[in-house]
């Protein structure tokens, strides 16, 4: 029996953290034996809020280690970077020519740059159509991904259904794959956890950094449940043992945080030391990413041919 197929992706835009972690990359190492999976770094994406090479250089490599260290084979994944493989940014152009502006306006990331009044470039207005030819060139079933990019896979299947309207069937339509509970994993302020708002617990991080971050936690004073606490802490331990920990500990802050600190340099320190053994060895790192690469190119190279033929434009 053929196995379903998965990709998703995260921008080497900065360090991950542990809401990248629980609402994404986690489901990427749970799902590999079950599906044929694609899971690559979106460096093209990155370019909007990320122009200098240096760091993307090291922003790529860094993703890489990341994915390696939390459990990603290599043997069982495909694992590439996007600049790869040129039939993303070709078929993004074909894209392009089929959907219209107004109806990229509406996307929540136009939106909210809008608002902030930012002078948008054209590759963030356009973010939402690149990320369709990511997924559509592979024909995925599902889309892992954190609820704040349910939307782009909505559009992503409003893509392919009006590209299939248009030129004949073509493009499989794809399901994006939210967990629940972890759909928005809040940060140390109890807003959504992200390298925006400076409010993250890195994944890798060592553990003063990790203490750091988890004292800055934000609590309020009325003695009742410290929710930006908990909420973090259920992500390590076991819903049943915390409630009980928390109604023994009720208003002792600094004590509930030092558990949860404990609790996180536990998860932690593992995935540290694996990225660390990695690390050591960059060759087989960039081997991977060929190999991976290649792979990629044969899958979405037939995509691409069965696309020019169907626009016209194929004349053999
Ligand atoms: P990004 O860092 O924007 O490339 O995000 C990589 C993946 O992590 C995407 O699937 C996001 O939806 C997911 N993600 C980012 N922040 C959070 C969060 N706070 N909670 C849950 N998932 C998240
Ligand atoms: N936009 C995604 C993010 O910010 C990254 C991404 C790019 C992606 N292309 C994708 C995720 C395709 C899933 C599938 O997290």
């Amino acid at each position: 029996m053929t196995k379903k197929i998965l990709l998703s992706g995260i921008q080497p835009s900065g360090k991950p953290h542990i809401g990248n972690y629980f609402g994404a990359m986690k489901q990427f190492v749970d799902l590999q034996d079950q599906y044929e999976s694609y899971v690559f770094i979106a460096d093209y994406h990155a370019l909007h809020s990320l122009r200098n090479a240096k760091e993307m250089r090291e922003n790529i490599i860094g993703v890489m280690l990341d994915y390696l260290a939390i459990g990603l084979d290599p043997e069982k994944v495909t694992i590439f970077k996007q600049s790869d493989v040129s039939e993303h940014t070709e078929l993004c152009w074909i894209f392009d020519t089929i959907t219209t502006m107004p109806y990229l306006m509406r996307a929540h990331a136009f939106k909210d740059a809008e608002a902030k009044n930012k002078e948008i470039d054209v590759g963030t207005f356009n973010y939402p159509v690149l990320m369709a030819a990511d997924i559509l060139l592979y024909s995925p079933d599902i889309v892992p991904v954190g609820q704040d990019q349910q939307q782009h896979v909505e559009i992503a299947r409003d893509i392919a259904l009006k590209f299939n309207n248009t030129y004949g069937d073509t493009f499989k339509i794809p399901e994006h794959k939210i967990i629940k509970n972890v759909a928005v994993v809040p940060g140390v302020d109890g807003r959504k956890m992200s390298k925006s708002y400076k409010n993250t617990i890195p994944l890798f991080a060592d553990y003063e950094e990790i203490k750091k971050c988890v004292m800055s936690i934000v609590t309020d004073s009325s003695g009742e449940l410290p929710i930006n606490v908990y909420s973090i802490h259920k992500l390590f331990r076991d819903e049943k043992e915390l409630e009980k920990i928390y109604e023994e500990k009720k208003g002792k802050y600094k004590e509930l945080k030092e558990l949860l600190l404990e609790d996180i340099e536990k998860f932690i320190a593992p995935l540290r030391e694996r990225r660390k053994e990695f690390e050591k060895d960059k060759s087989k790192v960039l081997e991977i990413l060929k190999k991976g690469a290649e792979k990629a190119k044969n899958i979405s190279s037939k995509k691409m041919d069965l696309v020019r033929e169907r626009i016209g434009v194929k004349l053999d």
